[in-house]
């Protein structure tokens, strides 16, 4: 049995969980509220918010678990991508639980971990599989072909959808994180009240700035002539934006599914905890005869228990970390 520690803390959200072999026993996440007044992820605060969490997290997920803390064969963290100072908490105590308890030192790809998100509970896709991975940072789409073999097909060429929904809610004067406010409100409007533009970008590549600067120009000219304009259409306006940025999504996907031939087809990443999506995620499934995949919500959003199980993959194939290893702000898939 393979027991793991794992921690994630790239960038607000300080987690950690126990796995043994390719069970997550416990998986346990702090958010900061901190950054919601800055109107996005303010760096210097999140760093000194980990270094508060991190302790009382790992303790509280090491209790659940029933392990004890001299048991664990390895530790993994999040080498990146991600903040660097956020990164550098996780990767510090990473290295000095690794030295206590003379273990294994095991570095993951956050991207990839979203991913692997998918093999932490049944349904499991079958290999190969397209996933789209959508967060704050990130929108691509990625050829599965086996566990940790992926391959980055299509991304965005700017702003990550997670950013297009943070942006459009803060303009609509939601706060930081608007993604699950914009969710919330969306579920009583009109998702075909206000029409805004679908962006011509080739193949299976993404940009939402267009998008962010149409909706922009469209809320000053209405809200030149009401100011009420907002408050009086919130709903049908997050339903709109909402729409129109899971329709990009589900179009690109459906494009490389049908370019690569895949029927088995995953979403991941915070964005993919968005009602709408799963949802388009689901009806075209049916349309286009796909197996979907979504991980279940704790395991959309940032968690360390898609860091136990990359770790546990890795830790198979035995592939460790050297004791200088450092944080990676900029890792790709
Ligand atoms: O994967 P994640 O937790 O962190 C990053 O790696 O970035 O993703 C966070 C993103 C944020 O932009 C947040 O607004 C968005 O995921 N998000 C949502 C929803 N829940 C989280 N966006 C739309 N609808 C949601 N329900
Ligand atoms: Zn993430």
């Amino acid at each position: 049995m393979i027991k793991i520690l794992a921690i994630e803390s790239s960038c607000d959200d300080t987690s950690a969980a126990v796995s043994v072999d390719d069970s997550v026993l416990s998986n346990i996440t702090a958010s900061q509220a901190v950054h919601a007044a800055y109107g996005g992820v303010f760096p210097e605060y999140a760093s000194r918010a980990h270094l508060k969490n991190i302790l009382p997290v790992i303790d509280a997920a090491i209790k659940k678990s029933g392990l004890d803390k001299t048991e664990f064969d390895a530790i993994a963290f999040t080498k990146g991508p991600g903040l660097i100072g956020s990164l550098h908490v996780g990767v510090a105590f990473a290295k000095a639980f690794a030295l206590a308890f003379n273990i294994p030192l095991i570095e993951v790809n956050h991207m990839e971990a979203h991913v692997m998100a998918h093999f932490i509970d049944e349904p499991k896709p079958r290999f190969p599989f397209l996933c789209l991975t959508v967060s704050g940072g990130h929108t691509q789409i990625i050829l599965v072909k086996d566990y940790l073999e992926m391959e980055l097909i299509g991304a965005t060429q700017d702003d990550a959808a997670g950013e297009a929904y943070d942006k459009s809610a803060k303009m609509l004067g939601l706060p930081y994180p608007g993604g699950p406010l914009m969710d919330q409100q969306a579920k009583n409007g009109n998702p075909h009240r206000f029409e805004f533009p679908f962006p011509a970008i080739p193949k299976y590549g993404f940009s939402f700035s267009g998008l962010k600067t149409s909706i922009l120009y469209f809320l000053q000219k209405e809200t030149a002539m009401n100011p009420r304009f907002i408050e009086e259409n919130l709903e049908d306006l997050c339903a709109s934006i909402q729409y129109r940025i899971n329709s990009i999504l589900i179009s690109k996907l459906t494009k490389a599914a049908k370019d690569f031939k895949m029927n088995e087809i995953a979403i991941a990443g915070g964005v993919s905890a968005n009602s709408g999506l799963r949802q388009m995620l689901q009806e075209a499934g049916e349309k286009h005869g796909w197996n979907t995949y979504i991980p279940a919500f704790e395991y959309c959003t940032d968690n360390a228990g898609m860091i136990a199980i990359t770790a546990y993959y890795k830790f198979l194939r035995k592939e460790f970390s050297h004791q200088g290893v450092e944080p990676d702000v900029r890792m790709d898939i």
